[in-house]
C-alpha cells in the first residue's frame, strides 16, 4: 500500500532531501558502520540525543550487522538567544556505562556545534574505547566551535529545516522528509 506523502504546508518552502534520497544516503552510512566496526566483540552503544534524532537512528541501527544497543540521552542547551552562549545541560544520562565500551553519538543536526563538542569531552571523560559521532545533517555555514564527525548524511545551507525528527516548536518532526521552513515570527 503505498501512503500518502504529507503535503506541504504553507510554513513549509520547499522539500530539501526527500525520503527515497534519505533511505539510500542512511544506507549508505550504516554499510559505513558495518565495515568500521566489524571487528567489535563488545556491542557498539548507539546514544541517540533526544528527541530529534530519534528517526534517524531507528532507520540506522536496523541496517547494522554488528553487535549493537542503543541508549538515549536528553539535554537542553541554551544559548539560541544570545545569553549563555553553548551551555549544555544533561536532562537524562545514559543508562548504560560507557566505560570501556565503543560509543556512537547520533544526532540529528550540527549547527554551532557546541552540543557536540560538549558531548564528547563529557563521554571522553568516562573512558570509554572509543567515541565516535553520526550527524543527519550540517550546517557548516553556522560552525563556532569545531568538532569531528565521522558518519554524517548531508550538508545543508543555513535555512531551518523540519521534518524527520527535527522540529520547530514541536511540530513537523514526523514529516518523511527534510523542508525548508519559514518560520512566521
Ligand atoms: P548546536 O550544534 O549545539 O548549535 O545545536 C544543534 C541543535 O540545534 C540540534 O540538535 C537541533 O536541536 C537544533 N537545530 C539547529 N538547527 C536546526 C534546524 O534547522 N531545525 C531544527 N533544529 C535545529
Ligand atoms: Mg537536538
Amino acid at each position: 500500500m503505498q501512503l500518502a506523502i504529507p503535503p506541504l504546508t504553507e510554513d513549509l518552502k520547499r522539500v530539501l532531501i526527500d525520503a527515497d534520497t534519505i533511505r539510500s544516503r542512511v544506507d549508505e552510512l550504516a554499510a559505513e558502520i558495518n565495515r568500521d566496526y566489524k571487528d567489535i566483540t563488545e556491542p557498539l552503544v548507539i546514544v541517540g540525543v533526544l528527541k530529534g534524532s530519534v528517526f534517524f537512528l531507528t532507520d540506522l541501527a536496523r541496517k547494522l550487522r554488528i553487535p549493537h544497543i542503543i541508549d538515549f540521552i536528553a539535554i537542553s542547551s541554551y544559548g539560541k538567544n544570545g545569553d549563555k552562549r553553548g551551555e549544555v545541560r544533561f536532562l537524562m544520562d545514559t543508562r548504560e556505562s560507557i566505560t570501556d565500551r565503543h560509543v556512537l553519538i547520533v544526532e540529528d543536526i550540527l549547527d554551532s556545534g557546541h552540543t557536540l563538542a560538549y558531548l564528547t569531552q563529557n563521554f571522553e571523560a568516562r573512558h570509554p574505547l572509543s567515541v565516535k559521532k553520526a550527524v543527519f545533517l550540517d550546517k557548516p555555514a553556522r560552525h563556532e566551535v569545531e568538532t569531528e564527525i565521522h558518519y554524517k548524511g548531508f550538508d545543508i545551507p543555513d535555512v531551518w529545516v523540519v521534518g524527520y525528527g527535527l522540529d520547530y516548536k514541536e511540530e513537523y518532526r514526523t514529516l518523511p522528509y527534510i523542508a525548508e521552513m519559514i518560520p512566521k515570527n
